[in-house]
Parts: C-alpha cells; structure tokens; sequence
C-alpha cells in the first residue's frame, strides 16, 4: 500500500519517503481505515525536524488528522462496523492508504459533513475550544475581556476570533500580512491589526492566546498585558520559545501552555465526543470551516510539502491516501 515514513529527523521536504508499505491485519481491539484524505498541519511538520526527538520513535508515519472508511474489524471490536466512516485519533499514521487503529481510538463522523470539513475536523476546532475553556477557567465570563489572538491568520486563529466574538470578548486578531488583515476584518467582528518583531502593536490586552512564540511574543507580554492577565501559549510558528526573560518580568500574569495531545489523552472519550459534536457544530455553521488551497495525491507528496512551505500559501493543503 502506498504510504509515507520518516526513517530520519531532518527537514521535511528532505526526509519524508514516500515508501510502498506492508498491509496488516487489525489485531484485536483494532479496525483498519481506509484514509480518504488527510490534513497537513504544522504540528505534523514540527516531529520529522526532531523538536520532539526524546518522545518520538523512527521510523514512524506522520499525519495526525483526516477521515476514512473502515474497512476490516479485529476480534472483539462491535462499536463500529466495514463501512463507517470515523476520524482516527491518538497517534500519526494518517498519511499512508490503510490505517490500523484500536477501535475506542476512532470516532464516528455524522453523514452531512462533507469529506473536506472531516479532514479538517479535529486538530484546530478541539484546540480552539480548550484554549477557550482555558480562558474561560482564567476569567470566568470572558464578556468585554480584551483578548488579543496572535497569528490570527492561520485556520485555528481564525476560528478563535469567531469563537471568542461569540463569547462578547472585545477581540484583537493580530496578524503579520496586510492579506490576512483585509480577509479577517470581513469574517469576523473583531478588531485587526498588524504586528510582527518589527511592530508591535499599541494595546492593552487582559489575555493573549499565542502561536507564534519568540521576542514578538515576548514584547506583547511586558508591553501589552494587564495585571491579573493571562497568556496561553500553544504554537511557535518563529520556530522560538517566548522568551523566559519576558515570562520572569510578570509574576502577575498566569503563563500556560496547551498542548492537544496532553489533553486527548488525560480527557477520557466521553468528553472527546462531547468536543466533537461541538465541532461538528461549528462545521454546520462554518464557524470551524478551514479554507482549502490545494487537495494533493499522497504519491505528490514532494509537491504538497514543497506548497506548505510557501509563506504565499492560502489555506490548508489535503493529501488524498487513495493516489
Ligand atoms: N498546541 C496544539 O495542540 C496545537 C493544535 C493546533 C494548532 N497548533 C498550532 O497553531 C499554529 C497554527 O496552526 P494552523 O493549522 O492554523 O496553521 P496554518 O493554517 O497553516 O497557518 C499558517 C498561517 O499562520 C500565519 N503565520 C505563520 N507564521 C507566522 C509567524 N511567524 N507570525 C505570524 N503569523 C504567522 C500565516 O498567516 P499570514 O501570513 O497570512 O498572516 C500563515 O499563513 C501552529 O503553530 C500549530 O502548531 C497547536
């Protein structure tokens, strides 16, 4: 079957083989999912550089996020049968055609939402949720808290600014592009404003929700942040940490980090599902839609990885497992 594997740390577009891989048999507790399609997020870019060398095992298969169809069943396995149509989760292995995964491990999708919204259904809806149930904890009601969302022109950041807006915050989506301000100053009901080391912004803020780390991050939290605040951090797309500099300067600002994976696994399935059907949700209502650029062939791995890298791209790329 074809798939992908990283025998080695390095970068992507140099280390992920595209390999013809052997099919098995699900063992017990386990289905096999026929992958339909696949995202391809930052977070499933950031284990083949070897950030996370100590907790991740070569060679291993990437992708943390797509749908298929199940279509072999292991012993003892009756919640789900050939022919659903499920969201793995809990481990990569989505970028290769056939997919085995223990059965609690995979979650049933709804009919009506359509084979892009499923690709894209998990990874960006349930973090935006928790990094709101976060700030919701921080501060109670988050009505007129000022809260600025830093990279707001990615697909989680987006989603956000909808979710927060939806919450009365008084929101501030802050973004590096003059393109990603015109297109959120029309979505959403928030404030935009441009901002990047070379600019930062003039405000003041009572939380930041943070994915882009490094001295940017750093001067928002001593220029920005009121007493009492907090600052979440769950992505670096600088490839930097927030500066400890900055984080020892405020004692009176709770710091944290969300990290999806922590909380998938400590979370217990009943309240995943209770996250996904928020997700479906907004799916329906598009407040969860992530703009697609380009659906790939796995076999064009080379050429999809080579448009993730494009400061140009406009929106996330899929793979396609089935060619
Ligand atoms: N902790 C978790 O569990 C978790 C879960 C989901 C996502 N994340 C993180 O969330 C971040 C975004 O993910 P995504 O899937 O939404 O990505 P994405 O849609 O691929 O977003 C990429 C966009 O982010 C903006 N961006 C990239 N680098 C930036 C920088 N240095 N400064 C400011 N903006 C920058 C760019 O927008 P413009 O150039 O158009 O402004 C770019 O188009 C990633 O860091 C990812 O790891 C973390």
């Amino acid at each position: 079957m074809r798939s992908t594997l990283v025998s080695q740390f390095g970068d992507p577009r140099q280390v992920i083989a595209l390999v013809d891989a052997e099919r098995h048999a699900p063992g017990p507790g386990e289905v096999e999912v026929a992958v339909s399609l696949a995202a391809i997020n930052p977070s499933d870019l950031i284990p083949v550089t070897g950030a996370y060398s100590a907790r991740t095992t070569l060679p291993f298969v990437p992708g943390f996020e797509g749908f298929g169809i199940v279509t072999r069943i292991g012993a003892g396995v009756s919640s789900l049968k050939a022919g659903d149509r499920v969201i793995p989760i809990g481990a990569s292995g989505l970028w290769q055609e056939y997919l085995l995964r223990p059965a609690e491990w995979c979650f049933r999708l709804p009919d009506d939402i359509d084979d892009r919204d499923a690709a894209t259904a998990y990874v960006n809806p349930l973090t935006a949720l928790q990094l709101v149930e976060a700030l919701r904890t921080h501060f109670g009601s988050l009505e007129r808290r000022r809260i600025g969302v830093t990279a707001a022109g990615s697909a989680i950041g987006g989603m956000l600014l909808k979710l927060l807006a939806g919450e009365s915050a008084d929101v501030t989506g802050i973004v590096r592009s003059e393109r990603s301000a015109d297109r959120l100053a029309q979505a959403a009901p928030v404030a935009v404003v441009l901002g990047d080391e070379s600019r930062v912004p003039q405000l003041r803020l009572d939380a930041i929700i943070d994915a882009v780390g490094g001295p940017f991050a750093g001067d928002l939290i001593l220029r920005t942040l009121e007493p009492g605040g907090a600052f979440i951090q769950y992505g670096a797309l600088s490839g930097i940490p927030v500066p400890q500099a900055a984080i020892q300067a405020r004692p009176d600002i709770r710091f944290s980090f969300l990290w999806l994976r922590t909380w998938v696994h400590s979370a217990g399935r009943p309240a995943i599902e209770a996250a996904f059907s928020k997700s479906f949700a907004g799916l329906r209502s598009s407040l969860f839609s992530s703009r697609i650029a380009e659906v790939y062939p796995l076999s064009r791995i080379d050429a999809a990885l080579r448009h993730q890298a494009d400061p140009c791209r406009d929106g996330k790329l899929l793979l396609d497992p089935r060619c």
